[in-house]
């Protein structure tokens, strides 16, 4: 399997700079853990749901005490919860109350072009903007964060970033469901401090840009959750901006593997570490005994000099009461299809090395693809050096077709927005680009990795009707 690493141990990982640090144990798991509220929203004339998001300053004790300066939507860190069901027609609001530039970018989201948060729409300060789109794929856990030429690592660093869940219509899967009681977001963040404040200087820098040597969950640091039923979901989400995590439980436990970024899996995969570079989700569900306590730990990487090699850190705290709701897990979750390699209109490839994608900079003059709308393409994705790299595609979910010329793992089955790309690898994904053409707008992909997006790691791809040609807009 990938997640062993014996077939990478060869490989050196060449970051530099990067702390080495290792938490197990030493953090004291004193703070009830805080779930983000699920954003309010009303239906509007049109029957739209509508939500508001200011992104705004504010101060947080992040356990450096009260006085740190962050960012949040709606608050002083982080931001609601947006919810919304399959089929539904939704609007977001978006206020940005910040000194500088800034967008919302709908991680994971199918969506038009337009209304994808990109740099191309910058929200000037004291600017407003409004998206609209009609949620259409299956339940899934996403995100939402800034995505502004050049400053996206800082902003989300400041703490810009929240969840945007998708349910089914009807959810027939009788998966535990109840936000914050059952179903836990954990949106794990890593920091690092200098004067109780939030720092982005020397000590923590490397090839990935800020590694900080502190865990938040949800802006909690040494968080605990009481956990009050038999079984508990926890929605995982790789919000650092560059830090990659091996989820593992503190006493070895396997637990069910059940969703990755763009949805359930079709059945629970069973496992005992689950890797997230950044900007990836994974939905675990751990099985938990009466009055116990077991930890959700970052463990060492068995990939070998990954950030400093000597990275692990506890993450958060699982409380069990003495008594325990039972549940079960189904033994089928989803159906999955999956895109016919044969059906590929288009093959193409991307390796990033340096600071490119196939040697290019991100130039938002430049179109780097054209896809036909409705059609399938292959994109063969290389990382050709030794730094990781997290690879991410705007619009689409896909499906990974191999690694290395090998059929995916079973954490790799489902629908993905954004793949580890592990050094000196290759992988091949499939995609389907399916109802929006707009040739006056891009989409991006790129690096993950924030300090490389900024850096211009990211690639602008358009889709267009058959036999258009793109003119971008924004030029
Ligand atoms: Cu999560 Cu282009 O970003
Ligand atoms: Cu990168």
């Amino acid at each position: 399997l990938l997640l062993c690493g014996g077939g990478v141990a060869a490989v050196t990982w060449l970051v530099t700079g990067g702390l080495s640090v290792n938490t197990v144990g030493k953090v004291a798991f004193d703070r009830p853990l805080k779930v983000p509220p699920l954003a309010p929203s009303v239906v509007d004339a049109d029957g739209r749901r509508v939500f508001d998001l200011t992104a705004q300053p504010g101060d947080s004790d992040l356990g450096h005490g009260a006085g740190t300066r962050t960012w949040g939507y709606n608050g002083a860190y982080l931001g609601p919860t947006l919810r919304a069901q399959r089929g539904e027609r939704v609007a977001v609001n978006v206020h940005n109350r910040l000194n500088e530039p800034t967008t919302v970018h709908w991680h994971g989201m199918h969506l038009p072009a337009k209304v994808d948060g990109g740099p191309h729409h910058p929200i000037p300060p004291g600017g407003d903007y409004q998206a609209a789109w009609t949620v259409d794929q299956p339940a899934a856990t996403l995100w939402y964060h800034p995505h502004p030429g050049e400053r996206t690592e800082r902003q989300v660093y400041r703490g810009l970033a929240g969840l945007f869940l998708i349910d089914e219509t009807e959810d027939k899967t009788g998966l535990p469901h109840d936000y914050g009681v059952d179903d836990i977001p954990v949106v794990v963040q890593d920091k690092g401090f200098s004067g109780g404040q939030l720092s982005m200087d020397d000590r923590f820098l490397s090839d990935l840009g800020v590694l900080g040597d502190e865990i938040l969950v949800n802006g909690t640091p040494g968080p605990y959750l009481d956990v009050r039923t038999g079984l508990v979901r926890l929605r995982l989400l790789n919000a650092s901006t560059a830090r990659v995590y091996d989820f593992t439980m503190s006493d070895g436990r396997p637990f069910a593997m059940i969703a990755s970024d763009g949805g359930l899996l079709a059945a629970p995969y069973t496992t005992r570490r689950v890797r997230l570079s950044v900007g990836e989700r994974a939905e675990i569900v751990v099985a938990m005994r009466p009055g116990e306590r077991v930890e959700l730990r970052s463990a060492r990487t068995g990939l070998g000099v990954v950030h400093g090699g000597k990275d692990a850190f506890d993450v958060l705290q699982l409380r069990a009461a003495g008594e325990l709701r039972e549940g079960a897990l189904p033994a089928r979750l989803a159906t999955l299809t999956k895109l016919d390699p044969q059906r590929a209109a288009q093959r193409r490839t991307f390796t990033f090395q340096g600071r490119g994608i196939n040697g290019d900079q991100m130039d938002m003059r430049r179109v780097d693809a054209v896809v036909v709308k409705d059609t399938v393409e292959i994109w063969n994705v290389a990382n050709g050096h030794d730094t990781p790299h997290s690879f991410h595609i705007h619009d689409v979910q896909f499906q990974v077709l191999t690694v290395d010329g090998n059929a995916p793992p079973p954490e790799l089955s489902g629908w993905k927005d954004t793949l580890f790309l592990e050094p000196r690898r290759r992988y091949a994904v499939i995609a389907e680009f399916a109802d929006y053409a707009d040739p006056t707008t891009a989409y991006m992909f790129h690096c993950h990795v924030l300090r490389h997006e900024d850096e211009g790691m990211m690639g602008q791809f358009v889709v267009v009707e058959p036999g258009d040609t793109p003119r971008l807009s924004h030029n």
